[in-house]
C-alpha cells in the first residue's frame, strides 16, 4: 500500500498565519503539522508517500521533510498547479499508485489511532474513518442506517448524524476514473465527498470508526485544540 498526503489548498481559513506559508508547515505543539498525518501513515505501515502541495511551498516541504530516509520511508513530490479540491489534488497521484490501492491522508489532520489493521484488511472499494463531533456542519457528514453509511453530505447546514468523515480515505484504483467522472461543486472544487457517494451507491464503501482522539486543524480554533491535544498527549 502506498499513501499520499495533501497538503496544498491555500489555507483561507487560517489568514494571515498563511500569507507566506503553507499551513502543513504551521506547528502542532512542538512538530510541523504535516509530521502527524506522516506519521498516521508511517505507523500504518506505508513505505512510500507522496507528497502533493503547491507551487508556493513545494520546495519548504522538501527542506524540512528531504528523501524520507530520516523517518525510514522513500517521499515523491508532487505540484498542484492551482488549488482545485482534495479529489483534484488526488488526481495528480495516479501514475505514483501504479494501478494499485492507494491510503489518502489529508496534511491537517490530527490522529491517535493506529490504523495499521484497517488498512491491511483493505482488498477492494473505498473505506471511510468516521468520527462523532459536536460541529457535524463544518466537515462532510455520514448518514447512518445503523452502521452502514447510506450519503454523505459536505458541509450540510443540517446534519443527518454527528458522525463526520474524516480526512483519511483508502481507494482501489478505480478512483482515478471516478475524479474524472466529477463535476465542480458550488465551491468550484472537485469534492472527495462525492468520489466517497460513488462507491456508497457501488455498496462498495466500508466505513471504521475512530476511536482515539482526532482534530483538524484547518481553523484556529481546531489548530490550537490540536496543540493542546498533542501537548496534553505527550507530556
Ligand atoms: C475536508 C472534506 C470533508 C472532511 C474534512 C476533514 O473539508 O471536504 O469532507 O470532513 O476535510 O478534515 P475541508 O477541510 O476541505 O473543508
Amino acid at each position: 500500500m502506498k499513501g499520499v498526503i495533501l497538503a496544498g489548498g491555500t489555507g483561507s481559513r487560517l489568514f494571515p498565519l498563511t500569507k507566506v506559508t503553507n499551513k502543513h508547515l504551521l506547528p502542532i505543539y512542538n512538530k510541523p503539522m504535516i509530521y502527524y498525518p506522516l506519521q498516521t501513515l508511517i505507523s500504518a505501515n506505508i513505505k512510500e508517500v507522496l507528497i502533493i502541495s503547491g507551487p508556493e511551498h513545494a520546495g519548504h516541504f522538501l527542506n524540512l521533510l528531504g528523501s524520507g530516509k530520516e523517518f525510514g520511508v522513500k517521499f515523491t513530490y508532487e505540484i498542484q498547479e492551482k488549488a482545485g479540491g482534495i479529489a483534484q489534488a488526488l488526481s495528480l497521484a495516479e501514475d505514483f499508485s501504479n494501478n494499485g490501492p492507494i491510503t489518502v491522508i489529508l496534511g491537517d489532520n490530527i490522529y491517535e489511532d493506529n490504523f495499521s489493521e484497517e488498512i491491511k484488511s483493505f482488498e477492494k472499494g473505498g473505506m471511510i474513518f468516521l468520527k462523532e463531533v459536536q460541529d457535524p456542519e463544518r466537515f462532510g457528514v455520514a448518514e447512518l442506517n445503523g452502521k452502514n453509511v447510506i450519503k454523505i453530505e459536505e458541509k450540510p447546514k443540517i446534519p443527518k448524524s454527528n458522525y463526520c468523515v474524516t480526512g483519511l480515505y483508502v481507494y482501489d484504483n478505480e478512483v482515478f476514473s471516478v475524479i474524472k467522472t466529477l463535476k465542480p461543486s458550488k465551491r468550484g472544487e472537485l469534492e472527495i465527498t462525492d468520489v466517497n457517494n460513488y462507491y456508497i451507491d457501488k455498496n462498495a464503501m466500508k466505513a471504521e470508526f475512530v476511536k482515539g482522539f482526532w482534530s483538524d486543524a484547518g481553523t484556529f480554533e481546531s489548530l490550537i485544540k490540536a496543540s493542546n491535544l498533542i501537548r496534553e498527549k505527550i507530556n
